[in-house]
């Protein structure tokens, strides 16, 4: 097995973004008018882009980062939700001594500092929190900095939102007051991450937020980045051990399209594989994961609008039965579909998802037979 210098055989790559990091610069560039919503499917390299965004501008500006992934905060709370755990995602006590963490040399996962004082009248209701994180953007912009303001993997409230009216109704102020920031006082940018386009569409609705926010897709690579990734991987991901020839890799292509993490996925297979076997458990793999969600009292349901994408590859929201709405929400959040907001289309997560539907009707008109 041959090394490179940092010990690994195998290097997270980072393809491409030329377009993607284009558009966040201008956005950036331009003084805050509306939010921006970054969708795409799961996986589809939104917080990358985000991290290589942010650190790419920090060296040209003064920016200020508050950071937050939702998924990380969210999964540290237990039991039921409540006022005081909305108020610990945002809100640091400074006097407690916490320490800071950080993304990368100079970007802080940053909360709204404050001390305990603030943080007793917060919760006593007496001090309006978004009255404190406006001060604190109004001190930056003061001092010449800009406030970029992040939420990442949004999708990680949708329970409380959907379980609890308090928490929905605190929700929707949240986002009115980022309207405020943007679109009304232009005070600070913010941008709302999320992989269930569903979720997102229902705060947009439920907010009233279309004249006030921007959508911007995500998406997996295109097929020219995908080849000159898998034709070249000692560059792009330090592989020395094996190459990939041109029908290689349009056999990758075939299977995961570009999805990344499935890409990388495959690469590490192939040191212990052949192509066609990684390729042929891969399919495998693919279907399975479709029989084990669709197997369950509600089957025929799902078969029925599962089977629409055996010919094509998307549907859109006006075909469905109102009535399949909620399972249609189900494999949203299961990640087995992804929903485009700004289309209102339905498709399969990825090229492998697909795959896997396929050959699910497959196998079973078989077994059928
Ligand atoms: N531009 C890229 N080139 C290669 N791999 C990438 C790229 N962007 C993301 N990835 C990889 O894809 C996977 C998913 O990325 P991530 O940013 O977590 O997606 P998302 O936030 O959209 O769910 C990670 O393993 C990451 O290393
Ligand atoms: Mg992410």
């Amino acid at each position: 097995m041959i090394k490179d210098k940092s010990g690994y055989r195998k290097d997270v790559a980072f393809i491409d973004r030329e377009k993607e990091l284009a558009f966040l610069k201008d956005w950036i560039n331009e003084r805050p008018e509306s939010l921006l919503f970054l969708h795409g499917p799961k996986s589809s390299g939104k917080t990358t882009l985000l991290y290589k965004f942010l650190e790419q501008m920090e060296k040209e500006q003064e920016l200020d980062i508050k950071f937050l992934n939702l998924r990380k905060i969210y999964t540290d709370f237990s039991g039921d939700f409540d006022f005081k755990d909305f108020l610990n995602i945002f809100f640091n006590v400074e006097d407690k001594g916490e320490k800071k963490e950080k993304l990368s040399a100079g970007i802080n996962v940053g909360f709204f500092k404050i001390d305990s004082e603030i943080e007793k009248k917060m919760q006593q209701g007496k001090v309006d929190p978004f009255k404190v994180m406006e001060r604190e953007f109004l001190r930056l912009k003061k001092e010449g900095i800009k406030p970029v303001l992040i939420i990442d993997e949004l999708q990680a409230l949708d329970n409380i939102y959907m379980n609890n009216g308090r928490d929905r109704r605190l929700i929707i102020e949240l986002f009115n007051f980022f309207v405020a920031m943007t679109k009304e006082s232009h005070l600070a940018h913010i941008i709302i991450a999320s992989s269930d386009g569903y979720f997102i569409n229902t705060v947009y609705t439920d907010s009233r937020l279309k004249k006030s926010s921007k959508f911007f897709k995500v998406n997996y690579l295109l097929k020219e980045d995908v080849m000159e990734w898998l034709l070249n991987l000692e560059k792009y991901s330090k592989i020395k051990d094996y190459t990939l020839t041109g029908e290689d890799a349009e056999k990758i292509w075939d299977i995961v399209g570009g999805s990344m993490w499935e890409i990388q996925d495959i690469l590490s297979d192939l040191f212990r594989a052949p192509l066609d076997e990684v390729l042929r458990l891969y399919k495998k793999k693919m279907r399975n994961l479709i029989v084990d969600y669709v197997v369950r009292p509600e089957q025929k349901k799902i078969e029925k609008l599962l089977r629409r994408l055996k010919e094509r590859d998307e549907f859109s929201k006006e075909e469905i039965d109102p009535e399949d709405e909620g399972l249609l929400r189900d494999m949203v959040r299961q990640n087995i579909l992804y929903f485009d907001p700004t289309e209102a289309m339905y498709y399969p997560q990825g090229k492998s998802y697909h795959h896997g539907i396929r050959l699910y009707f497959e196998k079973s008109l078989e077994r059928g037979k």
